[in-house]
């Protein structure tokens, strides 16, 4: 449970799966109202269809009076590929949802969040702060989705609307558990990882949903790792 969120309104897109899924329930853990945007959802809602986000933030000030709290969790991978073999439309697809459906969300929800000012949370990827071997559409789009928190906490800085962004590490879930049935790949993934396992999705949420909260009141525009010290540098060597 995060301190105060009681009696806010959260969206979650991705949250029917993974990392968001997670989110999702430690937001309400913490006492807030959640509505999932998510392609698997009880109520489908696709994040590059813009209309369908209007849509859904006429009904949220209808029915809930208002919107605290973005999350944007919805994300693809493309299959493993040299960037030579990479099919543009791999790297269309991968710039639709990670980038422009982040974009389409913080768009659609802008004069709610404005009238609460209320914070946005993306989820990039440590592939935005080093690169993911055989990904490069999903490290430039995650890149992108960094480039594009920061734009956001700066033009919505005067209304109070703070935005932040996770880069987490290699998380078991839905769209990574194929990568962990090859044993070969999680033991070199591991050692690689200085804290030295696969993280889990409660994990990456309790940094996000932190960030969300008003305890993060001063903090607007960075990436936060969240990714058992991927990003600092290899494990300690044996000297
Ligand atoms: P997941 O595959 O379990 O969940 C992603 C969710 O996004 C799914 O429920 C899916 O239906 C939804 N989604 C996909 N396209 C959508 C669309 N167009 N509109 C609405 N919903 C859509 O994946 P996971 O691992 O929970 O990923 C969540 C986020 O975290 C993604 O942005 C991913 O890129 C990022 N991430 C994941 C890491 C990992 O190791 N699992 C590492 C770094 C970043």
């Amino acid at each position: 449970m995060i301190d105060g969120l009681t009696g806010r309104v959260a969206v979650v897109t991705g949250g029917a799966s993974g990392i968001g899924a997670a989110c999702a329930t430690l937001l309400e853990e913490s006492g807030a109202v959640v509505l999932v945007a998510d392609l698997g959802g009880d109520d489908p809602v696709d994040v590059t269809d813009r209309a369908a986000l209007d849509a859904l933030a006429g009904r949220i000030d209808a029915e809930h009076g208002g919107l605290d709290v973005l999350i944007n969790a919805a994300g693809v991978l493309t299959p493993n590929l040299p960037v030579d073999e990479l099919p543009t439309d791999d790297f269309r697809r991968a710039y639709e949802v990670n980038v422009i459906g982040t974009v389409n969300t913080c768009q659609a929800f802008s004069p709610l969040l404005r009238a609460r000012r209320g914070a946005v949370v993306n989820v990039a990827s440590q592939a935005a702060l080093v690169s993911l071997p055989m990904q490069a559409a999903y490290t430039a789009a995650k890149g992108a989705v960094a480039a594009l928190t920061r734009s956001l906490a700066i033009d919505w800085a005067e209304a109070g609307v703070r935005a932040n962004a996770v880069a987490p590490g290699f998380t078991l879930t839905p769209m990574t558990e194929a990568f962990f049935e090859n044993e070969v790949f999680t033991e070199a993934a591991t050692k690689r990882i200085p804290l030295g396992r696969i993280l889990g999705a409660d994990e990456i949420a309790a940094a996000i949903v932190f960030l969300a909260s008003p305890l993060a009141s001063a903090i607007t525009g960075v990436t936060l790792p969240v990714d058992g010290g991927w990003t600092a540098g290899e494990p300690a060597l044996p000297w």
